[in-house]
This record gives C-alpha cells, structure tokens and sequence, in this order.
C-alpha cells in the first residue's frame, strides 16, 4: 500500500502549533471531504490489515471513528466505539492517558468486548502511542485479544511503536 499511502498524502494537511505551540496537527479534513481520496485511505487501510484475523474493530473517538467505521463495513466486521468519558450510557471501563498535549480517558462499554475476542485498534493517527495504548489495555483489561494497530498516518520521529509491545502495526502513509 505504499503507492496508495503517497497518494494520499496531498490531502493531509500539516498545521503547525495546533492545538498547543510546538504540536504540529494533521488535518485529514481535506482528504474526507473528497470522495475518491476518502474511499482510497479506507481501501489502502483494507489492503494494509489484510492477513490479520480479528472479530471487531475498535476505534478511537472521534477521528478514528471517521476511518474504522467505514472499514468495519467493507470488511464486514462489528465496530467497538471507545469514546471521550461520560458518553456511552451503561457500565463502562475506563482508561486514562496522557496526550502530547495533556491528560485524556477512554471508556468503552463492558459488554462490548467479550473474553478472547479478537480486536483490531484502529485510529487516524498515530503519534506518541499513548491512545493507542490505553485502548490496547481496554481489550485486554475486558479479556479480549489485540489482533493489531491500524493507522492512516504514523508520525515515525515519535516512535509511538514502542507503546504497542510486539503486535502488527500497518501504517498507510509515514509523515
Ligand atoms: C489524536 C488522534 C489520535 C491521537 C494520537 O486524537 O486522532 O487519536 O491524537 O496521539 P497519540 O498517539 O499521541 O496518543 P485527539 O486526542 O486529538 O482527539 P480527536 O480524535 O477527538 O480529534
Ligand atoms: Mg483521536
């Protein structure tokens, strides 16, 4: 998919100093607002999870809702949401993190992940790791299993890798 991941590149958007100085933000709205490029990331993320055997997809809110809900639908897979605290009406676990730019949480609901599903984490970005992480530790912390990471955009130089232990990581396009 690295053919498909430099295409891709021109409608991600580089914005320095959002939300916090010395944070640059990559802004995918270019490529969602235009449908071919939007099917081509979800197509290239399709392409790059191949092989991988998973039940469910788990995404991260918001923007990882954008990518994984539609990919859940191409690969016929159910879709998990991990949202922003306070949100999902019934019994929850909840894991906190820290961002480049501050502290978060994620809940998911109990029932949503049953033991030894198998998830794949999917998010539009991956930077420092620390969101991804804290979903990881949601499956497992309900019994399931990380099948693997999938991303549209790594940001390689903050080697969030290191936060994911040895699972699969599939990355469309590096920045
Ligand atoms: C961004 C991005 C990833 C995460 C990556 O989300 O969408 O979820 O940060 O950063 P990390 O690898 O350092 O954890 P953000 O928290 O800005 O919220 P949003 O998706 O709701 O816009
Ligand atoms: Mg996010």
């Amino acid at each position: 998919t690295q053919g498909a991941g430099e295409a891709l590149r021109r409608w991600v958007r580089r914005v320095p100093d959002h939300p916090v100085p010395g944070v640059t933000f990559l802004d995918i709205t270019p490529l969602l607002g235009h449908g071919p490029a939007f099917r081509q990331a979800v197509d290239a993320l399709a392409a790059a999870v191949a092989g991988l055997e998973f039940d469910r997809i788990l995404a991260i809110e918001a923007r990882g809702f954008l990518l994984g809900a539609p990919l859940a639908v191409q690969l016929g897979k159910g879709f998990v949401p991990a949202r922003k605290p306070g949100k999902l009406p019934l019994t929850v676990v909840r894991q906190a993190y820290e961002l480049e730019y501050g502290q978060a949480a994620i809940e998911v609901h109990r029932d949503a992940i049953a033991p030894g599903d198998r998830v794949l984490i999917v998010d539009d970005v991956l930077a420092t790791g620390g969101t991804s992480a804290a979903a990881a530790a949601l499956v497992e912390r309900l019994g399931g299993r990380v099948a693997g990471f999938a991303y549209l955009i790594e940001i390689a130089a903050l080697d969030g890798r290191r936060r994911l232990g040895d699972r699969p990581v599939r990355v469309v396009l590096r920045a």
